[in-house]
């Protein structure tokens, strides 16, 4: 049977031809935006679990100083609806939000999609490592949804845009209103996709943000493009707008407060006349004759502004009574849909984080308040560097955070912890291959066949996930299930179970994972000791991102795709063995310190440039972190990031490695650290102390 199509879903391109092609019949507000693919089904709740990765508890009195003393987590506990970063594409991320309840739970949504067509993305894929520059390879996920974005040009980008603001309305509150920030490429389509989904009747605002200067030269093909488009919508027609008002030291305006009464406080005059006839405010007061229609105020209102000395009483009885507006009261113009008062993000400013999209402060602040009152919840689903979350955090209002990109989640973490943000949770919907397999649903029968091939392996068809080595018949390969990561008991099985399997056994197991346990080298080498017999050498290795374009495109037949990309060994930190002194009776100052980091997986554009960084590192490998944090009391399944170390924002300096506390007596503790490096791969560890 042909599937049949839900109710209620906007026409198709043909379906529009045939209704209005020919005949055009006479209707309103019918016009809209169509193009080929335009999506027709509303995209539902989808039950995805997100993974907590950390929860966060910013320790800037550390950072700052770098004295890296013991330092107590303030007591700040994690809010039971707490602020959330996510890690993830925009649009599992808001199906996992609506199958998690939060439909109609956000009061404001800002949201500045990347609106670059082409190849042009903007995207700063620099690092820095010690002295120099480096561009680095955009991970497979970040590739796939630009080119998916833009491969169809306008077509694909708008097929992309329209089911996220779908579901971002459904997000939205009653009384909730969405900015979203574009350019002149789309604001067009934009407009017209947010009336269809928003309806015309709840258009607000176009703005039209000056973000700068512009400069022309004799052979400009056109006026500079300056601005930025923002549109604003409401949910329904009972959304809140507080007045706002800007303040320009260059206002012409200011040259009215000339006047003042000799304490310095400078004042300008407000005439108290009725703009229309006001029959009942006609009198008297004090020998001045009323204006034509009449006062604005009443006379008891009169009698107060006179009480507080703010009537100005011109000499002669024949003028009028004035108000005095004090300069130092006087809120500023009131702003408007066109808003010129705010800059882009200046070299020097202390906020720039050298995110190349990244928006000023100022301008989220705008809106958030207008548009929210403390303690409600804001989200930007593309949210880069964090500027809605730290505008949020500083005016009190809950936020929501996602962005696609590991690097905008990382510059956004840095960012909230600099500025000793509330505490908050850092989650995912897993890895980026997880992500990408849940939006595309691949086979996973043909996921492992590909990744073996991949790899250089045969296929065992008789057990799911194994393979043998073409080049060496004595290692087995195993594939773990895209869904969870690798356990050090996993591991143990697996090698146990190589070591005898089909008789002869395999000297050799090669373990492909998306993603290991935290304390997985730890607990791995504990298990394995003494059991070399039993064991199979056993290598780990990670599942690199860029898999994923096969399992798109391959044929399963595909001899070629052997050795097409590199399987590195799974990244490592070594972590000194803790250094416990007794500071008195009940507490200890514990040191951790990271010996050895090793990353194999440096995404380079330029792979010669390797054995340059590669010896920068061997001279000291902290070049290469981006963020380290440690859990001193980890109960082994939630990630509390108590400590955090951040390169700073320049780069050229590497992060200091060891990390202090005071523990109190009495227990035994795990000790969890995490490391994150400037590519975004990451790696952890654990230790145990006795402190009894
Ligand atoms: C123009 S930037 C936002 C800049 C931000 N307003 C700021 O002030 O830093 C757009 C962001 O959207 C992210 N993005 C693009 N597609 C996405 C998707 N499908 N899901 C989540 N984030 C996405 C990009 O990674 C990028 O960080």
């Amino acid at each position: 049977m042909p599937p049949t199509d839900p109710p209620n879903l906007p026409p198709s391109v043909q379906e529009e031809r045939a209704k209005y092609g020919e005949e055009k019949p006479k209707a309103k507000d019918t016009a809209r935006l169509i193009w080929a693919s335009k999506p027709r089904k509303e995209p539902n709740p989808k039950d995805l679990e997100f993974q907590t990765a950390e929860e966060v508890y910013p320790n800037v009195a550390d950072i700052r100083d770098r004295k890296l003393s013991a330092y107590a987590t303030n007591g700040r506990k994690i809010a039971e609806s707490p602020n959330r970063l996510i890690w993830g594409d925009n649009l599992l991320v808001m199906q996992a939000l609506l199958a998690q309840g939060y439909a109609g739970q956000i009061d404001l949504i800002y949201i500045d999609p990347p609106f670059n067509t082409g190849e042009n993305f903007n995207f700063n894929n620099e690092v820095k490592i010690g002295d120099a520059t480096y561009e680095k390879e955009l991970p497979i996920n970040e590739r796939l949804a630009y080119t998916d974005t833009w491969s169809r040009g306008l077509d694909s980008f708008l097929d992309m845009m329209h089911p996220r603001l779908q579901i971002m309305r459904r997000l939205l509150s009653e009384n909730g209103s969405i900015y979203v920030h574009c350019d002149w490429h789309i604001s067009h389509h934009l407009r017209l996709i947010l009336d269809e989904i928003f309806g015309q009747e709840n258009f607000l605002n176009e703005i039209v943000w000056k973000r700068r200067g512009g400069t022309t030269s004799p052979d400009a093909k056109v006026f500079p493009r300056i601005t930025d488009t923002i549109l604003l919508y409401s949910k329904s027609k009972n959304f809140l707008l507080r007045p706002q008002f800007y303040k320009d030291p260059y206002d012409p305006y200011l040259n009215r407060f000339n006047r003042d009464d000799g304490d310095g406080r400078k004042y300008n005059l407000i005439p108290l006349n009725a703009s229309q006839p006001r029959p009942s405010l006609i009198y008297e007061y004090k020998g001045y004759k009323p204006p034509k229609y009449g006062w604005s105020v009443s006379p008891e209102r009169m009698k107060a502004l006179d009480d507080a000395g703010l009537l100005y009483f011109p000499e002669s009885k024949e003028q009028r009574i004035n108000k005095k507006s004090y300069l130092d009261e006087w809120p500023g113009q009131p702003v408007t849909s066109l808003w010129t008062d705010i800059k882009l993000v200046n070299p020097m400013a202390e906020e720039r984080l050298d995110f190349p999209t990244q928006k000023p402060e100022r301008l989220l602040e705008r809106i958030a308040n207008t548009s929210s009152s403390e303690g409600d919840l804001i989200a930007d689903f593309f949210c880069g560097s964090g500027t809605t979350g730290a505008v949020a955090e500083r005016l009190g209002r809950r936020w929501i955070l996602s962005d696609i990109s590991k690097t905008a989640v990382q510059v956004t973490r840095s960012r909230l912890v600099n500025q000793n943000s509330n505490p908050f949770v850092l989650e995912n919907l897993g890895n980026y291959q997880r992500q990408l397999i849940y939006a595309k649903e691949v086979n996973l029968k043909q996921m492992y066949a590909i990744i073996l091939k991949l790899y250089g392996a045969v296929l065992r068809p008789d057990m799911q996930g194994f393979g043998i080595s073409r080049e060496d018949k004595s290692t087995l390969v195993y594939v773990c299930e895209p869904d969870r990561a690798m356990t050090a008991k996993k591991a143990i099985d697996l090698a146990r179970l190589a070591r005898s399997m089909d008789g002869k056994g395999y000297r050799n197991l090669v373990i492909l994972a998306w993603d290991y346990d935290y304390d997985f080298d730890d607990a791995y080498k504990k298990m394995a000791k003494n059991k070399e017999k039993e064991l199979s050498d056993t290598e780990f290795k990670i599942i690199p991102s860029d898999v994923y374009k096969y399992l798109r495109s391959t044929k399963l037949g595909d001899p070629e795709l052997a050795k097409k990309i590199t399987f590195y060994q799974k990244p490592y930190i070594r972590i000194s063995e803790p250094e416990i002194k007794r500071l008195d009776g009940n507490t200890f100052g514990v040191k951790v310190r990271i010996e050895q980091f090793v990353v194999m997986d440096l995404p380079l554009k330029d792979e010669s440039k390797r054995p340059e960084i590669e010896k920068c590192l061997a001279k000291n490998f902290a070049y290469l972190i981006d963020y380290w944090t440690v859990d001193w009391d980890y109960n082994g399944d939630v990630f509390r990031s108590e400590w955090q170390a951040i390169r700073d924002r320049r780069g050229d300096q590497p992060v200091p490695v060891v990390a202090e506390k005071t523990l109190e007596k009495g227990k035994r503790y795990t000790i969890a650290v995490r490391v994150v490096d400037v590519f975004g791969n990451d790696a952890a560890g654990t230790k145990e102390i006795d402190l009894r």
